[in-house]
C-alpha cells in the first residue's frame, strides 16, 4: 500500500525517469551495433569505396607500366618496406636476364612509413621504376590477404596481361622455364603450384587462424612462396573481393575464394614452395625459403651452364661483397 501510495505521488517523476533510462539503453544498444558491424567487416566491404581512392592514388604513384601497359607474364613479389636490399639481389638475379614481355613489380603498402622511408622508397623507384606502392595499406604481416586484393585489383585494372607469377621477397624463380610451359598453356583458369590440401588448421604461432571456420583442414591452396595464376582469375578476386572473407593467410585464402571456381587446379612438385626448401635440383621452377646467398648461388651456376654473362655475376658480387 504503501509503496502504492508512493507511485502515485511521484508520477510524472517516474515516467520521466523511465523515459530517460529507455532512451539510455536505446543509444547504448545503438552504438553496440555500430561497433559490431565495424569489427564484424574489418576488410572488403570498406574496399569498394576505397578502391577508387586507392586507385587514384597509386596511379599518382605508380607511372603506368611501360611496354604499354602490356605483358605475357607478370611477377608481383610481396615485399616490405626496407627490405632494399632484398629487391637489389633479386633484381640482379632471377630478374635480369628477363624478356621484355615479363613485367616485374615488388608490392610495398606505404600506409603510415616515416618520412625517411618514403624518401627511400621514391629514390628506388625513381631508380628502378618497379615499385608498385599500396597508399592505403599499412605494411605489416597481418595484412597480407588485403595486400593480395590490393595488389590484383590492381593489376586487373591496369595492365593487359596472360598470367601472374605471385612471389616472396625469399623466392627464386626460373623465368625462362616458367615462360616456356606457360606458352603451351591454355590461357585461363589456371592456378598452378605446389598445393597443400592436408594442413590441419593451425590454432597457435605465427599461421593462427582464429575464424576458420569451414572445417578442420584448409581447403586445398598453392603455397605462397610462388604459384601461378592465369588473367581471368586476377579478375574474378578483383570483382569479388568486397564478398570475400578474409583469412590471417593470403594463400589460404586465395584457395577458399577460388574453392568453388572451376579452375585448373595444377599440383606440381617444380614448385619448391614448401616450409622448408627441398634443396637444389635443376628442375626446379620456383623455389622458396632462399637466403641471399641461396640465390647468388644458384644464380652462379646457372652462370657457369652459361646462361648468363659473367660480368653480371661479378657486379652482383661487388654490390653485396658475398
Ligand atoms: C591493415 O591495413 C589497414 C589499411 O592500411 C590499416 O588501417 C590497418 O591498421 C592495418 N592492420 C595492421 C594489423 O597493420
Amino acid at each position: 500500500m504503501n509503496l502504492f501510495r508512493l507511485v502515485c505521488r511521484h508520477k510524472t517523476a517516474l515516467v520521466i525517469g523511465s523515459v530517460c533510462i529507455f532512451a539510455i539503453v536505446l543509444l547504448f544498444l545503438a552504438k553496440c551495433t555500430s561497433e559490431t558491424l565495424k569489427q564484424a567487416h574489418p576488410g572488403p566491404p570498406g574496399l569498394a569505396p576505397r578502391a577508387n581512392v586507392l586507385q587514384s592514388r597509386i596511379e599518382q604513384q605508380n607511372p603506368p607500366a611501360t611496354a604499354k601497359d602490356s605483358a605475357f607474364l607478370v611477377v608481383l613479389i610481396t615485399t616490405g618496406p626496407k627490405y632494399t636490399e632484398r629487391r637489389s639481389i633479386i633484381r640482379s638475379t632471377w630478374l635480369a636476364k628477363r624478356d621484355s614481355d615479363v613485367l616485374a613489380m615488388f608490392v610495398v603498402g606505404t600506409q603510415g612509413l616515416s618520412g625517411e622511408d618514403l624518401q627511400n622508397l621514391n629514390t628506388e623507384q625513381g631508380r628502378h621504376k618497379d615499385l608498385l606502392l599500396l597508399p592505403d595499406l599499412r605494411d605489416s604481416y597481418e595484412n597480407l590477404t588485403l595486400k593480395l586484393i590490393h595488389m590484383y585489383s590492381w593489376l586487373d585494372q591496369n595492365v593487359d596481361f596472360k598470367f601472374v607469377l605471385k612471389a616472396d621477397d625469399d623466392t627464386f624463380a626460373r623465368l625462362d622455364m616458367l615462360k616456356e610451359e606457360l606458352k603451351k598453356k591454355e590461357p585461363s583458369r589456371l592456378y598452378w603450384g605446389f598445393f597443400s590440401g592436408r594442413g590441419r588448421v593451425k590454432t597457435a604461432g605465427k599461421w593462427r587462424e582464429s575464424s576458420w571456420e569451414l572445417c578442420d583442414y584448409y581447403l586445398p591452396y598453392a603455397l605462397g612462396g610462388g604459384y601461378i595464376l592465369s588473367a581471368d582469375l586476377v579478375h574474378y578476386v578483383h570483382l569479388n573481393a568486397p564478398y570475400f572473407k578474409i583469412w590471417q593467410s593470403e594463400d589460404v585464402s586465395l584457395g577458399a575464394w577460388l574453392a568453388p571456381v572451376d579452375v585448373h587446379r595444377t599440383h606440381d612438385p617444380r614448385f619448391d614452395t614448401e616450409y622448408k626448401s627441398r634443396g637444389c635440383n635443376n628442375k626446379y621452377l620456383v623455389t622458396h625459403k632462399q637466403s641471399l646467398e641461396d640465390m647468388l648461388e644458384k644464380h652462379q651456376t646457372l652462370q657457369r651452364e652459361g646462361r648468363l654473362c659473367k660480368e653480371e655475376v661479378k657486379l652482383v658480387y661487388c654490390l653485396f661483397e658475398v
